[in-house]
């Protein structure tokens, strides 16, 4: 089953209206109805899911007495906003009390019309300043605007006295993500970057569990993932929504069709490498509890058209690592061009390989135990890991003759551990939990910051053509 997170991810294939198409949903309109029409057909599914949103969401109006309410605003109501907002529906003791967004007449309406019927007072801001300024009673912003926005956005509320929750890449540019954490410190005021495996309960039983206690793949010495996706169309609008040219240019765009495609553009977005590569990335320096030494890459424009696709369309990166245990050498690829396999996180240790992604569907947490490790009784015993089922190698066909010095297939285990929320709720449960102070945030500033410094570097290694280093100091503020 897709959950509403695997359609929520970074924007699914030319859906205009935003993001409620999950893989299946656009093969499924692919097939079905010419390209522009699957405006139509994304509007029509998306109204089915809100309505199922709606329903889910409904308890969470009644405030628990011992919760204080949290004054929320989203700022940024595109694709992510909504699926942040339809996440946050869930989460008790939230009041929403404002809406931001420059496309007012598309995506803020639908965000404020979504916020009321769930019986909301939100007032619609075009910009962000009026909104901070009318808004007294915020505590928190919520942003999902293009990349190159969230500095100046992150910055002015925390300035402002809010606590800010912000999608990733924290920023296109270093000095943006610097400027961020810089202002978090000097307001005291939270702020969370939006890496939500970072809060994903199975990610944290891997890393405090299997990795830490059990330390079940022994040592660590390659990584490898990727994000693949199949060649989709560009993202389209509405033509009657589209917005004038003279507020595109004033928020930094030179046309709707780059309006809708900014990850794609030089100054807007980082292209695929960022846009989907931080997001596991990030659990590379996780879980691996170091930054790289080094990174080489290769990557370029190879498929599709570089007046409207300026980023790469390909990447290919090896980072090395000096981590406690020794080196470790972690490979990353994303490409457009086919979605084979889709995406992952795949750790192997001279004892163990694991290999992990967010969704329920695909590689929701696979384990296979090397045959010279030690049995793995007592964690299946402590229901860590599931019991294996153990791999035989088996000749296919008749003729096939199975060759004695074949090696033996590792056993297969699974990561017992399933989320059946949407996958931004536990994150954001973690940023609200600790603005009531009973947490503490699981993807702070300089996090945020080491992962940008970290992914940011790709697209310079690939202009370079060369490996580039790292100095230690190079993550820090
Ligand atoms: N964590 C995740 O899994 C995940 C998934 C998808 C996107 N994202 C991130 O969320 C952010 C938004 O991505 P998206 O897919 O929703 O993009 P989008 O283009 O669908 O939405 C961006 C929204 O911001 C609005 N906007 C642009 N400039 C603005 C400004 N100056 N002030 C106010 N509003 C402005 C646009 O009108 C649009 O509604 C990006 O940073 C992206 O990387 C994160």
């Amino acid at each position: 089953m897709a959950s509403d997170d695997e359609k929520g991810k970074d924007p699914a294939p030319a859906a205009p209206a935003g993001k409620k198409l999950d893989r299946r949903d656009v093969l499924l309109g692919l097939s079905t109805v010419p390209a522009l029409g699957l405006f139509g057909y994304a509007w029509s599914r998306q109204r089915a899911y809100e309505q199922k949103q709606k329903e889910a969401a409904r308890p969470a109006r009644a405030v628990p007495a011992d919760l204080s309410e949290i004054n929320v605003a989203l700022l940024g109501a595109g694709a992510q906003g909504q699926v942040l907002v339809d996440a946050m529906l869930r989460i008790p003791g939230l009041r929403f009390r404002a809406v931001c967004d420059v496309w007012k007449e598309y995506n803020q309406k639908r965000v404020v019309n979504t916020l009321k019927k769930f019986k909301f007072e939100v007032n619609g801001y075009e910009d962000y300043r009026e909104m901070l300024d009318k808004e007294k009673e915020l505590d928190a912003v919520v942003i999902a605007t293009p990349d190159f926005w969230h500095a100046p956005h992150t910055i002015d509320c925390l300035k402002a006295g809010k606590h800010v929750y912000c999608e990733k890449e924290m920023s296109n540019t270093l000095e943006g993500a610097r400027s961020m954490v810089l202002a978090a410190r000097e307001t005291g005021k939270l702020l969370q970057i939006g890496h939500q495996r970072r809060s994903h309960p199975r990610y944290l039983h891997c890393y405090e569990k299997l990795l830490g206690e059990a330390n079940i793949l022994g040592r660590i010495v390659t990584v490898n993932g990727q994000w693949n996706r199949a060649v989709s169309p560009d993202i389209g609008y509405p033509e009657r929504y589209a917005m004038p040219a003279d507020r595109l240019k004033q928020y930094g765009f030179k046309s709707m069709e780059q309006f809708r495609n900014w990850r794609w553009y030089k100054g807007l977005g980082g292209g695929p490498i960022v846009d989907l590569g931080s997001h596991q990335i990030d659990i590379y320096n996780w879980f691996l509890g170091a930054a790289p030494a080094h990174v080489m890459a290769s990557g370029g424009n190879d498929y599709h058209d570089p007046a409207t696709h300026e980023w790469y369309d390909t990447a290919m990166v090896i980072y090395e690592y000096e981590t406690k245990a020794g080196p470790v050498r972690a490979y990353y690829q994303t490409q457009t061009t086919n979605g084979s396999q889709g995406y992952f996180e795949n750790f192997m240790g001279d004892q163990g390989t694991l290999v992990l992604s967010e969704s329920e569907a695909n590689y929701p947490g696979f384990l296979y135990r090397d045959p010279n490790a030690p049995a793995w009784d007592q964690w299946v015993q402590k229901g860590y890991v599931s019991a294996p089922k153990v791999q035989e190698a088996k000749p296919e066909g008749e003729e096939a003759t199975l060759d004695v010095r074949e090696s033996v297939s590792p056993d297969l285990h699974r990561v017992p551990v399933v989320l059946r929320d949407p996958y931004h709720q536990p994150h954001l449960e973690n940023f609200f939990d600790t603005i009531r102070g009973t947490a503490k945030l699981h993807c702070p500033a300089e996090i945020g910051y080491e992962t940008a410094v970290t992914v940011l570097k790709v697209n310079e290694a690939i202009e370079a053509k060369q490996r580039l280093s790292f100095r230690p100091e190079d993550f820090r503020i």
